[in-house]
């Protein structure tokens, strides 16, 4: 089975922090994230608590853009709000020009309040009510990238109830392998996702005769975490024939929507290159003069975020266990996907110690409830805080509140000071809105 676990060596603890210009270790400070010291941040707000930095969102935003400008290929970003849809980071990347991709009515609502337009919103997702459809389209969203016949139908019904013209896109399943772990590859013909190639020509035509509607051309998004840009060749020269086939019908295609899913080096493999990756789409879709757009949540905050934790103790029975106050109701990557992790000290004298391996879990009561299996570090002792690495991307949004355990508050870092953005979640609020029957 594919699998977006890479299985190389782990990197040494200096590997780690050599191939992160975000990090830094200091001799007095200890690590420190886009200049400012870790353990500031967790001096006065505690563990565990996310960390995000905005400069390195803001340089991977333009890294992004840059790559396609280079090869004089205009696109228009979407971030996946997935990924991360904490305020602060949505109005940051809304100040860079990007807009949204969103797959419920409450990221739709967290995009608007965040600055973005709604017409700079895509709405995809294999299943909106119509309630969320209705909100969606009254509010004036950009675009709706349909993903199959029955809802053309509903989206048809409700722009006309509303009076409006909805913006669809219709998502083609391109029945291509991304080479990604199983619970995040979408462009399988298995996979729910999507409308096969083969539907594609007659959905459309019929897309285009029904009131309320105006189809403005074709999206793709064929999994998560893919480090190469083979896969995604064969969708977009898939997706490019479709163009070219569907507008030899005598159909208006305007926009080529290429999803997202472009890959990071958690495991110091190499990540996907915005500049491979931006000279592949100008080779694909040379000369088919469609509006470009893409969807990338994890390329852009994947790197930018960390999740702070202290050592509760060190568990020494036969093997070392590291239980930190950080589990995976908060970073649930490692439990639900065996997906790897960096883990540093704060402390600089860590990484002159002999290093040993260890486990590293929460306290969770669940085996799952793990970050590393015989990693190599130092001795830790209670209180000593580490850094899980590159949890900037599915790290605070798939968290839970499991074992009665408040949520973290999280900090930006920028221009060298910090802010605190979500403040920690007062353990009464765990049972607000809960009633016990008097009966
Ligand atoms: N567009 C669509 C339609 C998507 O479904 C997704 C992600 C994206 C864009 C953004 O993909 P990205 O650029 O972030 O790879 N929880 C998993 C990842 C799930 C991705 C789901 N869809 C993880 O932690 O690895």
């Amino acid at each position: 089975m594919a699998d977006m676990n890479f299985t190389g060596p782990d990197p040494e603890l200096q590997d780690l922090l050599a191939s992160r210009p975000q990090l830094e270790m200091h001799a007095q400070d200890g690590l420190c994230f886009e200049g400012v010291p870790l353990n500031s941040i967790a001096d006065q707000y505690g563990t565990p608590v996310w960390v995000y930095g905005a400069e390195t969102i803001r340089a991977r935003y333009a890294s992004l853009h840059n790559a396609f400008a280079a090869q004089g290929v205009p696109i228009h970003i979407h971030y996946a709000v997935k990924a991360n849809d904490h305020l602060a980071i949505l109005n940051l990347l809304h100040k860079q020009n990007a807009g949204a991709d969103v797959v419920s009515i409450g990221e739709f609502l967290r995009a608007t309040k965040a600055g973005i337009a709604a017409k700079n919103i895509v709405y995809s997702g294999v299943g909106k009510s119509e309630a969320e459809l209705e909100t969606a389209l009254a509010a004036g969203i950009g675009q709706i990238n349909a993903e199959s016949a029955e809802e053309v139908e509903m989206i048809s019904t409700v722009a006309s109830r509303l009076g409006v013209i909805a913006s669809i896109a219709l998502r083609m399943n391109p029945d291509v392998d991304a080479g990604t772990h199983a619970k995040i590859t979408t462009g399988l013909a298995e996979n729910k996702f999507g409308i096969a190639a083969q539907d594609i020509p007659a959905i459309y035509a019929r897309s285009s005769s029904l009131p309320g509607l105006q189809v403005v051309g074709i999206a793709m998004h064929i999994g998560s975490q893919i480090l190469s840009t083979e896969p995604y060749r064969l969708a977009y020269e898939k997706g490019a024939a479709m163009v070219r086939a569907l507008r030899q019908t005598g159909q208006n295609v305007e926009v080529l929507d290429i999803g997202g899913g472009l890959g990071i080096g958690y495991q110091d493999e190499p990540g996907l290159s915005p500049d491979a990756f931006a000279t592949m789409v100008r080779r694909v879709t040379n000369g088919l003069d469609v509006k470009l757009m893409m969807e990338p949540g994890r390329y852009l905050v994947g790197p930018a975020g960390l999740l702070l934790g202290s050592v509760i103790l060190q568990k020494r029975a036969g093997k070392r266990f590291v239980v930190l106050d950080a589990a995976m109701n908060d970073l649930m990557r490692p439990a639900m996907y065996e997906a790897w992790h960096g883990i540093l000290p704060l402390d600089p004298t860590a990484y002159r110690s002999a290093m040993s391996p260890a486990d590293v879990v929460g306290p969770i009561c669940e085996t799952a409830d793990q970050f590393a299996k015989n990693r190599a570090l130092p001795d830790l002792k209670p209180g000593n805080r580490v850094a899980l690495l590159d949890a900037g991307a599915y790290g605070a949004v798939m968290s839970s509140t499991y074992n009665a355990r408040p949520r973290p508050c999280a900090v930006l870092v920028d221009q060298g000071g910090f802010h605190l953005i979500t403040k920690r979640q007062e353990v009464q609020a765990l049972w607000d809105g809960e009633i016990v029957p008097s009966t």
